[in-house]
């Protein structure tokens, strides 16, 4: 049995679904634990496109067990959504299960994250406006509603009428937005609550007895460690935990359950949103990066910067989340380039420092330091052994690892199920 923790290196878009559809394959349960529909997990399965949001990428596979956990936060509309766009494709969904202790996103918490965004102005997040911050301020804030709530339809009326009586006001008299009218909410949301009824579960034991039976359970991260809410580029970051530790408080295992973490990357460096990259590019090269890489958003459409890749953030993913092996994906992406860089470390007073700092304002006195390498021109697409590789791209690997402090497992050169080599290790 084994249990691993695949979290995001970077700030999101690593390739996370791609990699838990393919290690589903030997696991029997898949675990999401944060996070809501603001991610975005395309995978490519016998020339099939998925996006999937919240269901976890081991749906795909039809023994393996998919559990939403605790810690994520539903919308109800999105995932009856995107349980009937999985069921278009032939696929069951029979053996998804939903935490009763998840939180339900609410309408109006889609209009506090569109309200709040404007009234930030300049200082915008850059959210995905699916309501994910609001939602988790009322987790924090202890008046939340949660999935058990949503079927209990007596709970919930009353939750609801509790919750508007504040938030109309403060949509109102704060934002000056629209209210919403409990009776409306509780009337859609009542045929949601039939519908997602037969999903919801007491996760945290299914989960139990899977580790005790010796069940291969996989832990698919949502967005990356730069957007952690405690050790991300706060507040540029989004409203849960995406690095390991988050896998356990939002699933509810216990940390001496959890054999190995896997870090996924990319061979460069993307984000979507405001917040501070070292390594942005603002040239052709990051507009080349980001055609080749069809870098789109998954959830909002929206470009996403590209950079070079920067190897002080990765290596602090591998210290926050104690991540052993590392996955680099889309080095097909970087074919054709001449040079590449790597960021190593970054100047700031004079001095090098190759840690990450802790706060923005330290952040933004640093500069990267760039170490160039030599491209390659082969189209690596079709590539099946690390050692078939040209030399330059092994030399560009072998450099991640080196810089990085974990052994690169895997490489992606494509976003098919195939396209991925594994290296012994
Ligand atoms: P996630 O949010 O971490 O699951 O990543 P996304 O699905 O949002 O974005 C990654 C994108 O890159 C998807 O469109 C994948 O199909 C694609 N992808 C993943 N790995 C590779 C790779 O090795 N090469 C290429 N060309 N595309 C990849
Ligand atoms: P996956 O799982 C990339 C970003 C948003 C914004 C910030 C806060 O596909 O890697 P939020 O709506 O969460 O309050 O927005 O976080 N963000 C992501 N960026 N990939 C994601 O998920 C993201 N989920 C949220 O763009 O900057
Ligand atoms: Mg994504």
């Amino acid at each position: 049995m084994s249990t691993k923790v695949l979290i995001g290196a970077q700030w999101g878009d690593e390739g996370k679904g791609k990699i838990t559809d393919i290690l589903a394959q030997q696991a029997q349960v898949v675990v999401r634990s944060q996070g809501g529909n603001n991610a975005g997990h395309t995978v490519e399965a016998d020339g099939v496109v998925y996006k999937l949001h919240l269901i976890p990428s081991g749906i795909l596979n039809p023994e393996t067990l998919c559990i939403v956990g605790n810690g994520v936060v539903i919308d109800p509309k999105g995932i009856l959504e995107e349980i009937r766009q999985v069921q278009d494709k032939g696929i069951s969904t029979d053996n998804l299960k939903i935490d009763a202790r998840a939180h339900v996103i609410m309408p109006y918490h889609i209009a506090l994250d569109g309200l709040s965004e404007a009234a930030r102005g300049k200082s915008e997040i850059g959210t995905t406006k699916k309501g994910i911050g609001p939602c988790y301020m009322d987790k924090a804030e202890r008046c939340g509603i949660r999935m058990w709530d949503l079927i209990h339809p007596e709970v919930f009326e009353q939750k609801v009428r509790e919750n508007l009586e504040i938030k109309n006001k403060i949509l109102k008299l704060v934002y000056g937005g629209e209210t919403f009218d409990a009776d409306e909410i509780i009337a859609e949301y009542k045929e949601y609550a039939k519908k997602l009824a037969p999903y919801v579960a007491d996760t945290t034991v299914l989960l139990y007895n899977s580790i005790k039976e010796g069940k291969n359970v996989l832990f698919e991260g949502a967005q990356g460690t730069l957007l952690d809410l405690d050790l991300g580029t706060y507040p540029y970051v989004t409203s849960s935990h995406p690095t390991a530790g988050g896998a356990c408080i939002g699933s509810g295992v216990g940390p001496t359950l959890i054999d190995d973490c896997i870090g996924i990357a990319k061979a460069y460096t993307t984000r979507v949103g405001k917040g501070p990259f070292p390594t942005e590019l603002f040239d052709e090269v990051g507009e080349t990066i980001r055609q080749k890489g069809f870098e789109f958003g998954t959830t909002t459409g929206r470009p996403r910067r590209c950079g070079w890749f920067d190897a002080v953030i990765v290596k602090y993913s591998v210290r926050t989340s104690g991540i052993t092996k590392l996955v680099i994906n889309k080095l097909d992406t970087l074919s054709g380039l001449d040079r590449l860089k790597i960021c190593t470390g970054y100047e700031k007073d004079g001095k090098v420092i190759t840690e990450f700092p802790a706060d923005l304002s330290e952040l933004a006195l640093c500069k990267p330091i760039y170490e160039e390498m030599d491209g390659w021109d082969e189209d690596i697409s079709s590539v099946t052994s690390f050692d078939e590789l040209p030399q330059a791209c092994k030399d560009y690997v072998n450099r991640i690892e080196q810089l990085c402090g974990a052994f690169v497992w895997m490489v992606g050169v494509g976003p098919g199920r195939t396209q991925n080599i594994i290296r012994e290790g």
